[in-house]
């Protein structure tokens, strides 16, 4: 069976000592899984002590939230993936749409930082792509998507390993979650997308996740009928307890 994920994105909630305890619970609350591969994404703050925690939990991983695309220099309050690699992180989060909206991160810088993240680090970027509601609206939605990948991969010409993640703008933190169906066409036209970009082997082993909204009474949905091999959650993933039953319902597939 392949391999299924459950992103937690803390983004800048819980402190060290909160995210270690969050993450010691989750661990013992789930059941030893080969089928799914948690990634917990804490703030680089508790980077250290999640990946203590987590240790020898194989189907556990630590993620970070992001990076810089430079190994080391002059870049005050960056962060290097080479750093974050010796530190035992294995996946990075790249290109969320906070960060383009509110640090201003365009698809150059990006590109940038996926490079840096397979190419100097040997890390696995979670790619994130997705439109904003107005850009829904007015159907854009492929255009923009395109945009992104493309950008995001110029000048790559194989993937290792690399997750992409939907994650439309409208429906992160709203409530309102995609409708599997729509998901389901979504992550076809990215698989599509991939398989014409690099080949048909690249795009069946990439996993597509998606994100936005998801939580515990639309995630088996979700994963039974969207088409998706993972989630990626944000606030449903702050609590031990209801990331478990995450965790369960993806199993349960
Ligand atoms: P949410 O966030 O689950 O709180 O909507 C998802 C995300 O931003 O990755």
């Amino acid at each position: 069976m392949k391999k299924k994920f459950l992103i937690a994105n803390w983004k800048m909630n819980l402190n060290p000592r909160q995210s270690q305890a969050v993450a010691a619970s989750y661990v013992k609350r789930i059941q030893s899984s080969s089928s799914v591969t948690t990634i917990l994404c804490p703030s680089f703050t508790s980077l250290q002590g999640v990946i203590a925690t987590v240790n020898r939990t194989s189907h556990v991983s630590v993620g970070s939230q992001d990076c810089f695309w430079k190994s080391s220099g002059s870049y005050t309050g960056e962060e290097s993936p080479l750093v974050l690699s010796a530190l035992g992180v294995r996946f990075v989060i790249v290109g969320h749409s906070e960060r383009r909206i509110h640090l201003g991160e365009s698809d150059a810088v990006v590109r940038l930082k996926v490079q840096s993240i397979m190419q100097d680090a040997k890390l696995v970027p979670i790619l994130c792509i997705g439109e904003n509601g107005t850009q829904k609206k007015s159907g854009k939605t492929f255009s923009i998507l395109t945009n992104q990948l493309k950008t995001a991969f110029d000048g790559i010409q194989t993937i290792k390993q690399c997750l992409v993640a939907y994650e439309p703008i409208w429906a992160i933190g709203s409530g309102n979650p995609i409708v599997p169906a729509d998901s389901k066409k979504i992550s076809t036209w990215i698989r599509e997308y991939l398989r014409g970009r690099f080949n048909s082997r690249i795009a069946s082993v990439t996993p597509i996740l998606y994100g936005g909204s998801v939580d515990v009474t639309n995630a088996h949905s979700i994963i039974t009928e969207g088409g998706v091999d993972g989630l990626l959650v944000g606030s449903a993933s702050l609590d031990a307890k209801q990331l478990a039953m995450l965790h369960d319902a993806i199993k349960s597939r």
